[in-house]
């Protein structure tokens, strides 16, 4: 098949090079000229597991990269828009990328093509595409518009791509569901997983993929719906892990005791410092808005956001709690990135703490294994940047987790207390046992779980840490 992808983010780089590597002819259109000159270059311009290894493989080949979205589309069966659609100033999702794209394509289709909304947009965007194209004199046999909403977190989304819980496409006709039942054959099919060369199989992967064939409509909510599930599951996590922190119980055993239960399951329940990210914030929002549009008033959905925010807020009270006042100390940070795994920093609530930090006074040295150059263009020397870890530790009368990234999990405890002028870890993320902690002589605060103090006495006593 042959496939035109337009935007080359975080979504159409990685749809663009898993299609080549599906053995689909795939073109990458952006507007943006640096971008496709690094990208041409041989540059991989974010920080994603296995992208790498497969645009070294199709680049030049099966997957190309250009500018001239109108001869993607002359040469495409089936157009997957993939740019942007970031918030407005009143939390909407902005369409205007959308709809230029729509009108731009419309002078291009000269045969029948599928255009294929991969962003995440609200419940009525494909009938919009749809006006815009018929308004600029497209035949109405010549195309339809179909939905096929991506679910890939960042880091892993590579292996989401070709291992999917499930594929949704969201059409209203046979002839565009056929289309995409053939793009995504090799995955339904199970053929791309026999191949040596697949990209490895990751656990819980089912194969062949499942496919969901619904309405346009349905499948757009279908995205909102799972975000906000997803967001969902992480504000109620984070609301129960403050009545633990409140009564002396300890969240990891409660989100074990819930997440077992089958029907609720088990991932998507740790607490921490709220979620981020391009999507869970925007999305949430997005959604809600959407709903009250169509007559709903979603409340559900404002409580998330405001767990979501307080959660944040409980963080930068933990910290002065355990330090007193903030002016003039030195904080480690161990992470920026909004997730482990990644480099992006939109809407890291990381990145949010450290400001507020920075605002209250403390001077901060910060690590992150992907993120540093991002942030050294939002931040730039406000902060001190560290090479490792335990550059950052050093001499640092705190140190903060802020990030889930595996390596912070694997820290040698024995020199990050050496490394650190008090022993004091406060963990927004849970990465480690507090009798692990305190046993290595460290104080330790993390999130729904007793603090505890270096001989082990868990620190109740210190109701919210308030003690000195
Ligand atoms: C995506 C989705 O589009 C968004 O809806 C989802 O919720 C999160 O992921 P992402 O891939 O992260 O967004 O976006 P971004 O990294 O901003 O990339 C968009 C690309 O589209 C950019 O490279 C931009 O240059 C390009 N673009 C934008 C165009 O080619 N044409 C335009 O008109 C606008
Ligand atoms: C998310 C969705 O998972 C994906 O399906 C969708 O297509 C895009 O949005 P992503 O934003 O890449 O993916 O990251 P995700 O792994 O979902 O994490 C989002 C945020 O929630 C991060 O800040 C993460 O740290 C936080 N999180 C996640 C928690 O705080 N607790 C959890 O249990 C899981």
């Amino acid at each position: 098949m042959r496939i035109a992808v337009v935007g080359s983010g975080y979504v159409g780089l990685v749809a663009g090079a898993c299609f080549a590597d599906m053995g689909h002819d795939v073109v990458v259109v952006d507007n943006d000229q640096n971008k496709l000159a690094a990208l041409k270059n041989g540059q991989v311009p974010i920080h994603e597991n296995f992208l790498p290894e497969l645009l070294s493989r199709h680049r030049g080949q099966r997957l190309q990269f250009s500018d001239d979205l109108q001869g993607a589309v002359r040469q495409s069966a089936a157009i997957f828009v993939a740019v942007g659609t970031p918030p407005t100033e009143s939390g909407e999702a902005d369409l205007s990328y959308v709809e230029s794209v729509a009108r731009e394509l419309s002078g291009a289709v000269d045969g029948y093509k599928v255009v294929v909304e991969k962003s995440t947009v609200p419940v009525y965007t494909s009938e919009w595409v749809r006006k815009i194209i018929l308004r600029n004199g497209t035949d109405p046999e010549k195309f339809d518009v179909a939905s096929n909403p991506e679910f890939l977190r960042e880091g892993s989304a590579v292996t989401d791509f070709l291992f999917p819980d499930r594929i949704v496409i969201g059409c209203d006709s046979h002839r565009a569901a056929e289309v995409l039942r053939e793009i995504y054959l090799p995955l339904t099919s199970g053929q791309y997983y026999e191949r040596v060369d697949a990209i490895p199989q990751p656990d819980r992967a089912s194969i062949p993929a499942p496919i969901i064939v619904t309405s346009t409509k349905s499948a757009e909510l279908i995205k909102h719906a799972s975000n906000a599930f997803l967001a969902m599951k992480i504000s109620f996590i984070n609301a129960v892990a403050s009545v633990c922190e409140s009564v002396g119980a300890d969240v990891s055993q409660v989100a074990h005791g819930i997440g077992t239960d089958s029907r609720i399951g088990p991932r998507f329940l740790s607490p921490g410092i709220g979620y981020g990210g391009s999507c869970f914030p925007k999305d949430v929002m997005a959604f809600r808005i959407v709903a009250r549009e169509c007559g709903y008033e979603f409340r559900l959905l404002d409580e998330i956001m405001h767990i979501n925010e307080d959660q944040r807020q409980r963080f930068l009270r933990k910290v002065r709690n355990a330090l007193w006042t903030l002016r003039g100390k030195r904080l480690a940070v161990l992470g920026l990135a909004f997730k482990g795994g990644t480099d992006d920093i939109r809407e890291s609530p990381a990145l949010l703490i450290v400001q507020a930090l920075l605002q209250e006074g403390s001077k901060i040295t910060a690590y992150d294994p992907a993120a540093m150059e991002r942030v050294r263009e939002t931040l730039g020397s406000s902060i001190t940047y560290a090479n490792s870890a335990y550059e950052a530790a050093h001499g640092a009368d705190a140190l903060l987790l802020l990030t889930e990234w595996e390596e912070f999990a694997n820290l040698d405890l024995k020199r990050l207390r050496q490394e650190l002028k008090y022993a004091i870890v406060i963990d927004g993320r849970n990465l480690y046992d507090p009798e692990v902690m305190s046993a290595h002589g460290i104080t330790y605060y993390s999130v729904g779980r007793p603090a505890c103090l270096p001989d082990g006495v868990p620190a109740a006593a210190l109701k919210n840490g308030k003690k000195a």
